[in-house]
C-alpha cells in the first residue's frame, strides 16, 4: 500500500523528492530516511513493473556494504552467492580472474530485481512515501532557492514544495530532459550490436560467470542462483527477441562457448527474454542548483563490466551523505562536490566497461581488431600485472 501523499490541488512539503523508483532513487530515500530526512519518491510505472524488471546481477563490495547500512540486506545476507572469481574464455584460451588473490575481495551476485523488491518493502514497512503511477512529473524551478515539482496522479495535479530534487529517473527519464542544452555536455559512444538476455530455471554452466570471445561474438553466462541462470549473447542491435525462439538461442551460446562448458550447458525454456543496446553515455555536469541526478539519468554504461548498478548505488550514497552533511551540520560543500567525486568514479567504470566490451565481442569484418583482441587476452592470461587491472576494475576498489 501506498500512503496517501496529498489532495488534489494541496501543496505539500518534502525536503527532498526523488524521481523515480530504480535502485538509485529507493536506496537515496531509505538512507535519507535512516538519517531522519524526510522524502517523496514519485515513480511513472506501477510497483508490480517496477519490481518483476529483470536486470543485472554483479554486486561489488562497496555495493553490499551500503545496502547493509541501509538495512536492507537481510535477504540478500541469506540467498546471494559469493564469487571469488570469474572467467574470461577465448577460442582455445582460458584465464580465471582470481579477485581474492588479485583484488582483495569477492563479488557478490544477487538479482537487481531482487534489491528493488527489499528496498520497495523496506520503504513502505517504514511508511515510507512512493507514488507510483504518478504521470507527467516535472522537476520546477531548481535553479532557484524554492524548487518544486508538479505531477498527476488518477488524473488530477498535485504539487510538492521541496529544498532539493533527486533525479533518479534512468536515461528516458524528464529530469535530465528539463536542464537547459547550454548547461549540460553530453559524452555518447554506440556500438552496433546489442546483448539478448534470457533468464531460464536451470542450473548455471559452473560456479562462477563466464565471459567467453567467441568467433561467432560475445556470450555471457551468469547466475541468479544454482537453479536459475541468466545468460546473454551478443546480437545485431536491430534483432528483436521474436527472431530468438529457445532453441536458436541455445544452438548459438553453445557454439560461443569453450568445449567444456558448452557440454555442460543445460536447456529450458525462457522465463524473459529482451535484447539491451550496448553504448556509454554521460551528462555532465551531475548538479545543476537544486537538481542532482543519480544512477542512470546520468551515465549508461555498456554492460560487460557490471558497473550500471554498482555507480547507481554509489551515486545515491554520495548524494545521501552530501545531504545528511547539509542538513546536519549546514555545510555545503559535499554538494557542491557531489558532480566531481562521483565523475571521477563514473569515468573510471565507463573507460572498463568499454575496454572489456572492445576486448570480447565481434567488430565485423574487422580481422586486425580480432586479432589485437587475441593478443590481449592471451597477456592477460600471462600476466598477474594485466589481470590485476582486470580484477581491481571488476570490484570497483584498488587493492
Ligand atoms: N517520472 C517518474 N519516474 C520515471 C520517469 C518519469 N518521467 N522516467 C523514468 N522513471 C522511473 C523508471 O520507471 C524507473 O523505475 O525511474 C526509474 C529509474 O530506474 P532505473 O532505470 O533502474 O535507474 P537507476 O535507479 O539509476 O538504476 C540503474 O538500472 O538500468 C539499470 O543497468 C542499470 O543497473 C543499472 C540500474
Ligand atoms: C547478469 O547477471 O545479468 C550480468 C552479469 C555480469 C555482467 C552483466 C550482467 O557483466
Amino acid at each position: 500500500m501506498t500512503r496517501r501523499v496529498c489532495d488534489a490541488g494541496e501543496v505539500v512539503r518534502a525536503q527532498v523528492v526523488i524521481i523515480g523508483a530504480g535502485p538509485a532513487g529507493l536506496l537515496l530515500s531509505q538512507l535519507l530516511h535512516l538519517a531522519g530526512i524526510d522524502t517523496i519518491v514519485l515513480e511513472r510505472r506501477s510497483r508490480t513493473y517496477v519490481e518483476a524488471r529483470v536486470r543485472a546481477g554483479v554486486l561489488e563490495p562497496g555495493t553490499v556494504e551500503l545496502l547493509k547500512r541501509a538495512e536492507v540486506s537481510q535477504r540478500m545476507e541469506r540467498d546471494a552467492l559469493t564469487h571469488d572469481g570469474f572467467r574470461i574464455a577465448f577460442g582455445s584460451g582460458s584465464t580465471r580472474i582470481d579477485l581474492r588473490s588479485l583484488a582483495g575481495a569477492p563479488v557478490t551476485v544477487y538479482g537487481q530485481t531482487e534489491i528493488t523488491q527489499d528496498l520497495i518493502a523496506a520503504r513502505l514497512s517504514l511508511n515510507g512515501a512512493i507514488v507510483f503511477e504518478a504521470e507527467e512529473v516535472v522537476p520546477l524551478d531548481f535553479s532557484g532557492a524554492k524548487p518544486r515539482v508538479t505531477y498527476r496522479k488518477d488524473g488530477r495535479s498535485h504539487e510538492i514544495a521541496c529544498d532539493f530534487i533527486a533525479g533518479c529517473d534512468g536515461s528516458h527519464g524528464v529530469s535530465r530532459a528539463c536542464v537547459p542544452a547550454e548547461a549540460i555536455s553530453l559524452y555518447e559512444h554506440a556500438v552496433p550490436f546489442g546483448w539478448l538476455g534470457v533468464l531460464s530455471d536451470t542450473p548455471p554452466v559452473g560456479h562462477e560467470l563466464i565471459y567467453s570471445r567467441g568467433e561467432r561474438g560475445f556470450a555471457l553466462c551468469s547466475m541468479r542462483s544454482p537453479a536459475r541462470s541468466r545468460t546473454y549473447v551478443q546480437v545485431p542491435v536491430s534483432d528483436s527477441p521474436e527472431q530468438w525462439p529457445d532453441q536458436r538461442f541455445w544452438d548459438e551460446l553453445r557454439r560461443r562457448l569453450p568445449k567444456d562448458a558448452a557440454e555442460a550447458l543445460i536447456t529450458g525454456p525462457s522465463l524473459e527474454k529482451s535484447i539491451a543496446p550496448l553504448r556509454s553515455f554521460v551528462a555532465e555536469p551531475m548538479r545543476f542548483g537544486g537538481l542532482f541526478l543519480a544512477g542512470d539519468a546520468a551515465h549508461i554504461v555498456p554492460p560487460t563490466g557490471a558497473k550500471g548498478l554498482n555507480l547507481a548505488v554509489s551515486d545515491a550514497a554520495s548524494l545521501a551523505d552530501a545531504l545528511i552533511a547539509h542538513y546536519r551540520h549546514g555545510e555545503r560543500r559535499p554538494l557542491d562536490t557531489y558532480s566531481e567525486s562521483c565523475l571521477k568514479r563514473v569515468w573510471r567504470a565507463v573507460r572498463f566497461s568499454w575496454w572489456f566490451t572492445g576486448l570480447t565481442h565481434r567488430f565485423d569484418e574487422d580481422a586486425f581488431t580480432a586479432k589485437l583482441q587475441l593478443a590481449e587476452l592471451e597477456y592477460i592470461a600471462a600476466s598477474r600485472a594485466a589481470s590485476t587491472m582486470v580484477a581491481e576494475n571488476y570490484i570497483g576498489r584498488v587493492k
